[in-house]
């Protein structure tokens, strides 16, 4: 489903809210991630640092978990706030397309600003997906 604008912005919004609650002692590099389900829930995810540095996990990563965990698979959106803007990993790309290549992936900086506006599927050609197990 396509999002108003107005919904996109609240969606920003809860992401840095979430963003606040990031622990990222290493990078000092906070990431909040807020993700849409179809039916209207909202799940939260931030970054979680460890001192085994490839033990961190990304925020889309840690929302679409909370959000399975919770028996939530079908989503619209994904905000993505961090200082500048910045991309999704690619493994957050290929986790978020397990769930939808048409997901909205809105990324934002620290002032709330839709800085870039796409999709999984404009993010991640060619993801793996669960057919190409089959044959
Ligand atoms: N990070 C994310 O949370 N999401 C991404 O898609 C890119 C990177 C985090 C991981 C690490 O805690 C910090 O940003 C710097 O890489």
């Amino acid at each position: 489903m396509t999002l108003s604008d107005e919904k996109r912005q609240e969606l920003i919004r809860v992401a840095s809210q979430a963003r606040t609650r990031a622990y990222a002692p290493y990078s000092n590099y906070q990431v909040g991630a807020a993700l849409l389900t179809k039916n209207g829930e909202t799940f939260t995810g931030v970054n979680v640092e460890n001192a085994a540095y490839s033990d961190t996990i990304c925020a889309e990563r840690s929302a679409v978990f909370s959000a399975v965990s919770a028996g939530a698979r079908e989503f619209d959106a994904i905000a993505i706030v961090t200082r500048n803007g910045g991309a999704p990993c690619g493994s957050c790309r290929q986790v978020l397309s397990e769930f939808g290549l048409d997901i909205e992936v809105l990324q934002a900086d620290e002032g709330e600003n839709l800085l870039q506006q796409s999709t999984v599927k404009d993010l991640l050609p060619g993801a793996f997906l669960s057919q190409d197990l089959l044959e």
